[in-house]
């Protein structure tokens, strides 16, 4: 199969270079162009990531290839998403004193980009600019891949393309977890306290160094709005061309911890028909078996972990290189009805955006639809 070509835009940032690490020796597709900002635009690559201070900010491993170094990074109102096959975004906008006073939001300026690069391409985003439009699938696949077909719809639009966002990187893992509790037994109520990574909040809005040293911080502006949305989307029913969000009440409290990647949290579930510890893990180990053939894709979706210390997200989170949600400490919850618990942990940058991100362009590939 010749190589699909593929822009990163929002290459410089957290989830940006991430993208970088998945997608450098991607047997089906090549990067060829690499596009953000006005701070970065023009400058080579290698450059766009260092610092004010001139040092290097470079938290996804490995450093780049001199190839990927030596590309020129395109500011992205100049890019033209028709040159490439596939277009990548992660993007974290700050309206300028201008188009404030106009009335634009980080939410108006994402969606206008992301819109025009959909005219004629289709666009996998990491950010919340169109995850809640009717005709919007939020996708991870081996959990609801089977709500793709709705992206058709938005050539209604007047679209040759389409935006596919993926969810929020605290939803992944716990929409992962609960799809087998949910199909095997059904759910009433979950229950999630988040204890998120500093990564996660990215390197423009960013977590002072000092704020975070020796503390927890407990809110997190918007984050439990869109697990609780995104969770009930993504469990939802998708027929005649519509997604019906899962009826089940869930309630959050999202955190910000002292840890680089990998977002932990503790879950509480109430199930409609009893069922057991056993069981819920069994259920768990068969998610995702259909996904085969798909570069990304984990060996397992979820990795049970018996040792009670585990999950920990310095030890856990690179499980199946950051594609695994970990799960532990699976128990029986006797204050809630048909109650079980566990603790999870997800990488934020991998799973829960780049590597993510490929691996739902891999999946509609395979299926035809890109
Ligand atoms: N970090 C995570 O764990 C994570 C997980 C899931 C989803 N996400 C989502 O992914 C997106 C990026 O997050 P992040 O953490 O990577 O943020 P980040 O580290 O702050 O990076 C932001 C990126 O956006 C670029 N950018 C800013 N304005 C732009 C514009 N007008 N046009 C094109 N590019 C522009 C920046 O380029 P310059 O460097 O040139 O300014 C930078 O590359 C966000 O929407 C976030 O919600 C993040």
């Amino acid at each position: 199969m010749e190589k699909k070509t593929v822009a990163v835009v929002g290459a410089t940032g957290l989830a940006g270079q991430q993208f970088i690490a998945a997608l450098e020796e991607h047997p089906w597709f090549q990067m060829t162009a690499l596009v953000s900002s006005k701070r970065s635009a023009g400058k080579k690559y290698g450059d766009a990531v260092k610092q004010a201070n001139g040092s290097v900010g470079w938290w996804a491993g490995e450093f780049p290839s001199d190839k990927t170094q030596q590309m020129v990074v395109q500011l992205s109102d100049d890019f033209d998403p028709e040159s490439v096959d596939i277009v990548f975004t992660a993007t974290e906008i700050a309206p300028s004193p201008d188009q404030q006073a106009r009335g634009e939001t980080k939410q108006s300026l994402t969606q206008a980009i992301e819109s025009r690069f959909a005219t004629a391409r289709p666009t996998i985003s990491t950010t919340s600019a169109f995850r809640y439009e009717d005709d919007v699938p939020i996708i991870i696949p081996g959990v609801n891949s089977n709500h793709a077909p709705l992206l058709k719809k938005q050539a209604d639009r007047g679209w040759k393309g389409f935006v596919m966002p993926i969810p929020n990187c605290t939803t992944t893992g716990l929409a992962v977890s609960l799809k087998p509790i949910y199909d095997k037994f059904g759910i009433d109520m979950v229950l999630m306290t988040s204890m998120q990574a500093m990564s996660g909040a990215g390197r423009t809005g960013g977590v002072l160094g000092l704020d975070i040293l020796d503390n927890v911080i407990p809110f997190i502006a918007g984050e439990e709005e869109k697990v609780q949305k995104e969770t009930q989307k993504i469990l939802g029913d998708y027929a005649d061309g519509a997604i019906t969000p899962a009826d089940l009440k869930i309630s959050c409290t999202c955190t910000r911890v002292n840890v680089q990647d990998g977002h932990t949290e503790a879950v509480f579930v109430s199930t409609k028909d009893r069922c057991t510890v056993d069981a819920v893990k069994e259920a768990m180990r068969e998610i995702g078996r259909e996904l085969t053939g798909l570069p990304s894709a984990p060996g397992e979706m979820i990795v049970i972990r018996e040792d009670p210390f585990r999950p920990q997200p310095k030890i856990d989170r690179n499980a199946h290189d950051g594609m695994a949600t970990v799960v532990g400490r699976v128990r029986e919850d006797t204050a809630l009805p048909n109650g079980i618990k566990y603790v999870l942990v997800s990488h934020n940058t991998k799973m829960g955006a780049a590597k993510g991100a490929v691996l739902v362009a891999e999946q509609l590939v395979q299926e035809g639809l890109i």
